[in-house]
This record gives structure tokens, C-alpha cells and sequence, in this order.
């Protein structure tokens, strides 16, 4: 089936048409999609009114999709999808109704982080709702020679619940749960992608807490350096949905955030399936603990 490939910004991302997620795929087709994935960081499928067994399918042509690792978010039939939502099955505020509200890059804060995520659409809001990426090999590469000689040895700590994280609407017996099953992990500041060999930034806002070796201040400057350079809106695509609109990216190489300007009197109801990637990143051990 031939595909087309059409840029959608300067940063990253392209549309691909031609392709009908409710069949299986031949070898030729998935070898062109995962061709224009590794180019542009970020895939849009549109008008894709498909079932989760198609999403599901779909994902694992591009590697292993497991259960999704935080229990309480799983779809209740389909434990591999992420079930994101602003309202819950009784019309009520959703416990995921502000996730990923914060740049991150998807399951960091695992060993086995999320090589990628495809993110199918089944409702949006009239307005806002909007899911934004960018792309970091430009980041890193827009940086100066001396300061990426600084940051490639670095290693920094990532944990589920930063400081970005309000909580104190969740469910608390769910949260403890989370933190018992997510300890902090140690994740290169620079990553090598395993696919491409490029460098790309692999801190983010919501997750990124401090910088191994370096005392707070220190870490503080660095980092807050690195998230206002790593999402200028030269490195971005923004994406307005449309239901059955399916966006797929790179974790290993873009950071994405759920832009919060929608009005939650409106449902929007998204799926989600994660790729696992090879390992990645370590448990932060006591020691660490203390240096970081
Ligand atoms: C995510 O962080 O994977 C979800 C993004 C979104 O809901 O727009």
C-alpha cells in the first residue's frame, strides 16, 4: 500500500495518508511508517474509527506493548491501553483528568521507559485540548559545543510525582500505591538514540528532579536552563484533535505535554498504548539518594 508522507512543521512531525488502521498491515507498510517515524519524532493518522484491538495491533508492529504500568489507569477490558480522560464512567472528574499537563517524555521515570506512544482520540472538546511536542535533537543541537561537552556525561533523577504534580485532588491510597511501585530513577541527561545514533535531551519538567553530583543550586540553574531551552516553539508541533485522529511519536527523541485550555464540562477521552523500549536508566540506590 504506497503511504504519503507530509511534513506538518519545521520541528517535527508529518501526516501520513493512504493507510487503514481496522486491517493488518503488510511488512512494506509498516517499513515506510516506521521509516517517516524515525524522521519526523511524531506521526498523524487521521479518521482512523478503529477498536482497541486494531490500536493495539497497530502499536506492536513497532515493538512489545505491555500492560500499562499504572494499574489504576487501565483501560477496564484492555489492560495494554491507558485510559485518559477528563470525566469518568459516572460523569464525574476523571483521576486522569491532568495527566501529562507538564512536558515529559513518556514512562522516564521507569527503567523501561516508553520507546513509543500511539494516542488514539475518541472525544475532544469544541475548543483546546490540544496535545503539543518538540522535538530534542534540536534542542541538544542548538546548543553550544561547550555546554553539550558539559551535559553528555550527566545523569539526572526522575520520579513520578515532581513538584509539578498537584495531588491533593487525587486518590491517595492510589498515589501511595504508585510511588511504592515507581522508586526514583537515574536517567542519562543526554540520551543516544538506539535507532538513529543521534543525541537527543532527556529531561523534562515533569518528571526531572535534580542532577546527579551537582549540589541544588547547581542543579536547579542547569535544569531550569535546560526546560526553557528544550520547548521553544521553533522545536515544537502543535495538534488540534479530531476524534479518530491517532498521533504516534518517538519518546526517545520528543517531549509532548497535554496543553491545559480545555473546558472540562466537555468530555475528552483519549487511548493510549506504550511500546516498551530497551532498558534505560537505573534505581537511584541510597547513596545517590543522598549526592543528588
Ligand atoms: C500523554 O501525556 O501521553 C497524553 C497527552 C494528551 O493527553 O494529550
Amino acid at each position: 500500500m504506497p503511504v504519503d508522507v507530509h511534513q506538518l512543521s519545521y520541528g517535527l512531525g508529518a501526516e501520513i495518508r493512504g493507510v487503514d488502521l481496522s486491517r493488518p498491515l503488510d511488512p512494506d507498510t509498516v517499513g515506510a511508517i516506521r521509516r517517516a517515524w524515525l524522521e519526523h519524532g511524531v506521526l498523524l493518522l487521521r479518521d482512523q474509527d478503529i477498536a482497541p484491538e486494531d490500536h493495539i495491533r497497530f502499536s506492536r508492529y513497532f515493538g512489545p506493548v505491555e500492560d500499562y504500568p499504572l494499574v489504576h489507569y487501565r483501560h477496564p477490558e484492555h489492560p495494554e491501553i491507558f485510559l485518559l480522560s477528563n470525566r469518568d464512567g459516572e460523569g464525574r472528574p476523571a483521576q486522569t483528568r491532568n495527566a501529562g499537563r507538564h512536558w515529559h517524555s513518556d514512562l522516564s521515570f521507569t527503567a523501561r521507559p516508553a520507546l513509543g506512544s500511539v494516542l488514539r482520540c475518541l472525544k475532544i472538546p469544541d475548543i483546546g485540548g490540544d496535545t503539543i511536542f518538540a522535538n530534542q535533537y534540536l534542542a541538544y543541537e542548538m546548543l553550544s559545543p561547550a555546554f553539550r561537552a558539559f551535559i553528555d556525561p550527566l545523569e539526572a533523577v526522575h520520579e513520578l510525582f515532581s513538584k509539578t504534580r498537584d495531588l491533593k485532588n487525587l486518590d491517595q491510597g492510589q498515589v501511595r500505591d504508585m510511588k511504592k511501585a515507581n522508586p526514583r530513577i537515574v536517567q542519562p541527561v543526554v540520551r543516544v538514540h538506539p535507532e538513529t545514533g543521534r543525541k537527543a535531551l532527556y529531561v523534562s519538567i515533569a518528571v526531572t528532579t535534580g542532577i546527579v553530583g551537582l549540589d541544588e543550586e547547581e542543579s536547579d540553574a542547569v535544569l531550569g536552563f535546560l526546560f526553557a531551552h528544550q520547548t521553544q516553539v521553533q522545536f515544537t508541533y502543535r495538534h488540534r484533535w479530531r476524534p479518530n485522529d491517532i498521533l504516534m511519536w518517538d519518546n526517545r527523541c520528543t517531549l509532548h505535554m497535554a496543553v491545559p485550555d480545555n473546558d472540562h464540562r466537555q468530555v475528552r477521552l483519549m487511548h493510549r498504548t506504550s511500546i516498551s523500549g530497551t532498558p534505560c536508566g537505573r534505581v537511584l540506590d541510597e547513596d545517590r539518594q543522598e549526592a543528588a
